[in-house]
């Protein structure tokens, strides 16, 4: 079978397609055969070596993907020859909250990832993918998606009427405005382009600022939000906190899922005493809450965003497109 590696070596240039044994399920197992694939910023980091330098190689990038049931292994009795799943990030973490055993074995580093024509998972790491979506929008659901829904419903508790800020709009962000929106909640969002700006207008965002034009934009949502945003989808890290902390409300919620702009920053800390802020570490989520966002998103007919589809063999262009920033949404790998 073909498989995508990060070969010798770290970096874009060491990513290699080649040929390994198509591997046989074992005991509660199922062979996939996998159709499609999405790109997250995490896989970019770990192709380059900046996610985790001591990860052997070579690797199978990317966790997000969805494929059909090819065979079962023995044992096997919750899924069939033909049924199209989607594998979690994190195998292990089925529910409740996380722990380091459970995180120790997710897709695409440390474990071998989704670019790869068929692959062996256990038949309780996954999830039905939702009909009414195709092989390319269902491999977009398992980090981003799930992200979004962790920050937003798992530990927040969204509600209708409540203020959600977004930063950017990657694939979190977005599946953050599409959440938000089906709950009944106002969406601001940030973003360096005002064209993309128009696009999540159009998507019902009531409102957008050019974080490269606006600087103190936290100051610009408290125009618009006198009392500040009830929550906030924070991926900027180092350099947008500072304005986040300006723009959430007396008692609000920041997720802390991104670190765009860097890991280090010098924030003023008293506003988060102050006023009695939560700031949440958010870590993609787990296979319970993946099978209630899929039911949310069936009801609300909810499509993920697709910016750009490659092909097998275009791997390499997605990565350059994403590490350009030139995606609204998700970079998808249609096998
Ligand atoms: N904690 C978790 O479990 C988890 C899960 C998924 C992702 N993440 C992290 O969350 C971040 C976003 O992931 P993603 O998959 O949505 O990425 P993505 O699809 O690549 O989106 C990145 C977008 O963020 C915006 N952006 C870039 N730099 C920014 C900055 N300094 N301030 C504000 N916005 C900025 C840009 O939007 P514009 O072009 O509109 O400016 C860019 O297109 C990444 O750091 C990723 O590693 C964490």
């Amino acid at each position: 079978m073909k498989v995508w590696e990060i070969g010798e070596a770290f970096g874009l240039e060491n990513l290699r397609e080649v040929q390994r044994e198509v591997p046989t399920p074992g005991h509660g197992e199922v062979l996939l055969k996998m159709k499609a694939a999405s790109l997250n910023f995490r896989d970019l980091l770990m192709v380059k070596g900046m996610y985790n330098p001591r990860q052997p190689l070579p690797l199978v990038p990317c966790s997000d993907g969805v494929g059909v049931v090819e065979s079962c292994g023995e044992g096997v009795s919750s899924l069939k020859a033909g049924d199209r799943v989607i594998p979690c990030f994190a195998p292990d973490w089925s529910s409740g909250e996380p722990t380091r055993d459970k995180l120790r074995t997710t897709l695409g580093g440390p474990l071998d990832g989704t670019l790869s024509e068929y692959m062996v998972v256990p038949e309780q790491s996954v999830v039905m993918a939702p009909e009414y979506l195709s092989d390319e929008e269902c491999a977009t659901l398992p980090c981003a998606g799930l992200t979004a829904w962790s920050a937003l419903v798992t530990h927040y508790g969204l509600k209708a009427g409540d203020v959600v800020l977004a930063q950017g709009t990657g694939g979190v962000s977005l599946f953050a405005l599409q959440i938000a929106k089906a709950h009944g909640a106002e969406v601001i969002m940030t973003s360096s382009s005002d064209e993309k700006l128009e696009r999540v207008k159009e998507m019902g965002a009531s409102h957008g600022i050019n974080y490269r034009d606006v600087e103190q934009w936290g100051k610009a949502v408290r125009k618009l939000k006198p009392l500040g945003v009830d929550h906030v989808i924070e991926v900027g890290g180092a350099d947008t906190l500072e304005q986040s902390l300006r723009a959430v409300k007396f008692g609000g919620h920041i997720s802390m899922i991104g670190v765009l702009s860097g890991t280090l920053s010098k924030v003023n800390l008293i506003p988060i005493l102050m006023q009695n802020l939560r700031i949440q570490g958010i870590i993609v989520g787990h296979k319970e809450a993946f099978e209630s966002m899929n039911k949310a998103f069936a009801t609300h007919q909810i499509r993920p965003v697709i910016s750009d589809s490659f092909g097998w063999s275009e791997l390499p262009d997605a990565f350059a497109l994403m590490e350009k920033g030139g995606h609204f949404g998700k970079i998808v790998i249609s096998f």
